[in-house]
């Protein structure tokens, strides 16, 4: 094994290499040799490179900025995404998650109808210990640099303040402050948006997308979860949460009357609906088994571990999975008004459009035969492929 870097599907693992520690995200079953580890190519050779316009490292010395921006496609418009600051077990890692989470963004603005493209931005690094002023305004000069072919906004480890640093340096970010002509927190309008796809599914599967007394599990109650909880509340579904921080179960319960599980695994549950609004890659070789629901909708990014195999093994067992990149698309709605200067009210009728573009895609892939994932990327891709026809005219 000393000289011979074993592949295998979808892991990651650490192996010693004539003493340099290397780090792969694994592809395909084949053993390569050390001479032959020149040969792969580190950056378009990745798992998730997906025809990707342009991949910007990023370094600074002085502030210790270690940062990733990932410009996926921008033929609908400048790529636009949020930067997430994360401590990496390696560069692969961080470089994978640019790739993956700034083609996610793409196909997001383009199902939502918003005339963007899709990027996103890793900073390696502890947001808590690491994160300090000057290294905000270096990545935001790095972003000016760009010239607005990306525009920036927050994801995990930022905050509303870190943008407004951002904003010091150049005009392309948004989620900067409401003071500053920023369009506010959206996590509400998130909640609200995978609200009405869940309604929309629960049309599609019922009947009926009256959610009242339907037995709702929420996975993480924070931003999203906990205003997801308050809109399921009010329509009277009963609703069972779950959190590794118990302080916001109990908040969460005290507020709304949501029940907390208290059982050993939360996916063998025999519920109505299941949303994921935790972490990704929920929806697994494991869980996908012992799920005992009908219809899947929450707003975690990339819920299936495996889009293809997975979303294909939920059809044929007749769970209705409400594609997350369609219904959570809130957000994105929310800091485009930035950009475009509309109000609260427009905000509001686009997201509540999800409750039609999901029922759409639904019967879509009834019709298609397809997964739910699948045909929302079709409509995503058409819509892409038909405004870079229009730009070439
Ligand atoms: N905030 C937005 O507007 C927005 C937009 C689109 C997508 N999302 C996605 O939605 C999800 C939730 O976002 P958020 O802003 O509410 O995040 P958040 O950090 O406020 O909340 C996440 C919650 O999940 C809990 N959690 C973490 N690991 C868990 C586990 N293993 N089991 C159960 N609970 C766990 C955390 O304790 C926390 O309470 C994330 O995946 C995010 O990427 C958010």
């Amino acid at each position: 094994m000393n000289n011979q870097l074993l592949l295998c599907s979808k892991i990651m693992r650490f192996i010693n290499l004539n003493s340099y520690n290397i780090t792969k995200y694994i592809m395909t079953s084949e053993v390569i040799d050390v001479k032959d580890l020149s040969k792969i190519n580190p950056v378009f050779g990745q798992l998730s490179f997906d025809n990707h316009e342009q991949i910007v490292f990023c370094n600074d010395k002085d502030t210790g900025l270690k940062a990733i921006i990932g410009i996926h496609n921008t033929v609908l418009g400048p790529a636009l995404g949020g930067t997430r600051m994360w401590q990496y077990n390696n560069e692969w890692e961080a470089l994978n998650d640019a790739l993956r989470l700034s083609r996610g963004m793409t196909f997001k603005s383009a199902v939502a109808g918003l005339n963007l493209g899709g990027g996103k931005a890793v900073i390696i690094g502890d947001a808590k210990t690491q994160k300090t002023p000057e290294l905000m305004k270096r990545f935001g000069e790095f972003v000016h640099s760009l010239s607005g072919k990306y525009i920036t906004a927050e994801d995990i480890g930022m905050e509303t303040s870190d943008m407004d640093l951002v904003r010091d340096v150049t005009p392309y970010v948004t989620g900067i402050s409401e003071s500053r002509g920023g369009a506010g927190n959206p996590s509400p309008i998130t909640a609200y948006g995978v609200f009405v796809g869940m309604k929309a599914a629960a049309k599609y599967k019922y009947g009926s997308d009256v959610l009242e007394d339907k037995k709702v599990i929420v996975q993480g109650v924070g931003h999203v979860g906990e205003s997801l909880v308050e809109h399921l509340t009010n329509e009277g579904a009963k609703v069972i949460i779950t959190d590794i921080n118990q302080a916001r179960l109990e908040e969460v319960k005290a507020k709304y009357g949501a029940e907390i599980y208290t059982g050993e695994n939360i996916y063998t549950l025999d519920a109505d609906i299941y949303a994921p609004c935790a972490l990704g890659a929920t929806v697994n070789d494991t869980t996908i088994n012992q799920l005992n629901v009908d219809i899947i909708a929450g707003a975690a990014n990339n819920q299936l571990e495996n889009e293809a195999v997975h979303g294909k093994i939920l059809s044929e067992k007749g769970i209705v999975y409400a594609p997350d990149f369609v219904i959570n698309a809130g957000g994105i709605i929310n800091v485009y008004a930035e950009l475009e200067g509309y109000g609260k009210t427009e905000i509001m009728r686009k997201t509540e459009n999800i409750y039609n573009t999901t029922l759409e895609i639904i019967k879509n892939a009834e019709t298609n035969n397809v997964t739910t994932h699948a045909a929302s990327l079709a409509i995503a891709k058409s819509r892409i492929e038909a405004r870079k026809k229009e730009n070439q005219k």
